[in-house]
């Protein structure tokens, strides 16, 4: 399959956009500070913290699960049956008491945090999948 790029020169902070690489839906979104430093803040809560299942290249091995810190870079797809989930920016604490941005899948209730990594307790078994991509600048990103 081709590698696809995405600009993100017009992303805002909070934002996610979408693009398509290899019939699959990836996230692409704009993290700011608040949300990088509230992802420290409930770890316990997590099944995988580390990412230790292999399912994501060397460089998203970190809390952030990202090259950038602040560029979230995922396959919007949930490990569990392949649903999508919902992108929930400040409404979160419903799904997890404290935690105020995740994502969210209607199919059976699997809850993700904004690196993309599961909570416990839920149907799906792993992290949502981070694609190899790279940066060709600043502004641009080549997914696969
Ligand atoms: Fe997402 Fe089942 S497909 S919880």
């Amino acid at each position: 399959g081709a590698a696809v790029s995405a600009d993100i020169s017009k992303l805002e902070p909070g934002q996610l956009i979408r693009v398509e690489w290899r019939g699959k839906p990836v996230w692409i979104v704009k993290r700011p500070q608040a949300m990088l430093d509230a992802l420290a803040n409930h770890e316990d809560k997590l099944r995988d913290p580390e990412s230790a299942v292999a399912q994501q290249p060397a460089y998203a091995q970190n809390r952030y699960r990202s090259k950038k810190p602040e560029i979230f870079v995922a396959v919007g797809i949930c490990t569990h049956l392949g649903c999508s989930p919902t992108y929930l920016p400040s409404d979160f604490s419903a799904q997890v008491e404290g935690v105020t941005s995740g994502f969210f899948c209607p199919c059976h209730g699997s809850k993700f945090d904004m690196a993309g990594r599961v909570f416990q307790s839920v149907p799906a078994p792993s992290n949502l999948m981070v694609p190899p991509y790279m940066y060709i600048d600043d502004n641009t990103i080549l997914i696969g």
